[in-house]
């Protein structure tokens, strides 16, 4: 066990690790100098989600400061849209945001509007195009049909309360706009992802962003080891040594009961990770199904782990039927995690190595189960052969 919580340190640690992301100069790469749209832009980065870019410029002007901005995003449909925003509250996040919204109109012509997002938009009122406190200039947006990519420009000047040491910026994309009111959008890891928190007053200006990366891969990891592995482990250990001849002194219910408490404890630890890391995106009703899973399988294993007091004696009659409830709730249980692992699988999308490694186990575990399940069967029916063989033979020297 001790090995785990280190585990789960080192990859928590990284919790409170800040990435600074530098800025460049916009070169070629950046697929807004292609569109024409560059402007006086002297520093860029490519944002870390939805195949976002960001270039900027900044001039410490009193008493409102500017910034010129240009952003680009991939439509995820040509009738989509792209949003880029500031947020002056104190978190980089959706509610408080004002945006710059873009998308292409029925004509064809595309076109930059400007938002307040607010709490109600995220309760699914209609976002409607607003002004906001921030002064926007010289809006202009260029959709390219080859690479499916919106590009949006603007000059803004910020409300002196604005803290540009310590500006909250959110980027997101939508699959549609009706009357200029962009549809929600998509709620994978990656559109809860795009918020940042950036500093313009030092000229180039860093990026910051406390990301909880490490949690996650802490929370799938430990799914697996526990949950995914060990514990059907612990499922064939019960099911083919039990009353082997080869073990008189019951060692595999010993050896069921140690796996099936390690496993339980380390699946316990990634479920009060995955807890910790629905906190952000809770409000939003993201991931329904792998949380209610999440929650049947802790219930069902807690129950499966009652059985260490519960259980009835050898001698009761009721040891038979607790014995069927034991065994279907523990199958059950094994058929909801491989369900949910692999729905995890789907929200955190990991390289898909990680996929398949898990599909080798389960396979690995399958032939061993089934080996095991047929050697059984070819016992039970030598010995059948072997009983019936005597019982022939018995009759025929009685006969003689
Ligand atoms: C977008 O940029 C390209 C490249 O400069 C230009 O040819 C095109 O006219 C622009 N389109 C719009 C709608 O501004
Ligand atoms: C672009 O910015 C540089 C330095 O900030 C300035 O000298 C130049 O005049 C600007 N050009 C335009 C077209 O605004
Ligand atoms: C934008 O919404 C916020 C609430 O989130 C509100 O305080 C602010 O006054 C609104 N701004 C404008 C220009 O309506
Ligand atoms: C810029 O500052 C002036 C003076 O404080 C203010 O009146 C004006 O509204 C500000 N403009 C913007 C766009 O914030
Ligand atoms: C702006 O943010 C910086 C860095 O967090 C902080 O030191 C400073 O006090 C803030 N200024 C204001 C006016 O809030």
């Amino acid at each position: 066990m001790t090995h785990f919580s280190a585990v789960v340190l080192v990859l928590a640690s990284s919790l409170l690790h800040c990435i600074e992301a530098q800025w460049q100069t916009c070169d070629a790469g950046f697929s807004f100098s292609a569109t024409g749209m560059a402007r006086n832009i002297t520093h860029c980065r490519r944002l870390r989600t939805l195949g976002a870019e960001l270039g900027m410029n900044y001039y410490n002007t009193t008493p409102n400061s500017t910034v010129d901005v240009v952003f680009s995003a991939r439509l995820p449909t040509p009738q989509g849209w792209i949003a880029w925003g500031i947020n002056p509250g104190r978190h980089p996040q959706m509610v408080g945001t004002r945006a710059l919204i873009a998308f292409n109109r029925p004509s064809g012509m595309p076109m930059v509007g400007t938002y307040n997002v607010t709490a109600d938009t995220r309760r699914g009122c209609k976002l409607e195009p607003s002004p906001i406190e921030v002064g926007v200039v010289n809006k202009e947006a260029n959709y390219s049909g080859e690479t499916g990519r919106l590009t949006m420009a603007a000059r803004l000047t910020l409300p002196p309360e604005y803290n540009v040491s310590r500006l909250n910026h959110v980027w997101q994309v939508g699959p549609r706009v009706a009357d200029m009111v962009p549809s929600a959008h998509a709620r994978t890891l990656q559109n809860f992802d795009s918020t940042e928190t950036i500093d313009l007053s030092s000229g180039v200006g860093h990026s910051r962003r406390h990301y909880n990366l490490g949690l996650r891969e802490a929370h799938g990891i430990l799914s697996v080891i526990g949950w995914g592995f060990l514990l059907p482990i612990g499922v064939i250990v019960s099911r083919y040594f039990r009353g082997s001849p080869i073990d008189s002194k019951m060692t595999w219910f010993y050896v069921h009961v140690t796996i099936q408490i390690v496993a339980f404890s380390i699946g316990v630890t990634a479920w009060g990770i995955g807890l910790s890391l629905m906190e952000r995106s809770k409000r939003y009703r993201a991931f329904m199904g792998h949380r209610i899973i999440g929650i049947l399988v802790v219930c069902l294993a807690s129950l499966q782990m009652m059985a260490l007091w519960l259980k009835p004696k050898r001698a009761d009659k009721y040891r038979k039927y607790w014995n069927i409830y034991h065994h279907f709730v523990g199958y059950s249980l094994i058929a909801l995690i491989i369900v949910n692992i692999f729905k995890g699988f789907a929200i955190l999308k990991p390289p898909s190595g990680w996929k398949w490694a898990y599909i080798g186990i389960l396979i690995s575990l399958s032939c061993v189960a089934l080996g095991l399940e047929i050697s059984i069967w070819v016992k039970f029916y030598w010995n059948q052969k072997a009983e019936q063989q005597k019982a022939s033979n018995l009759s025929k020297t009685s006969k003689s």
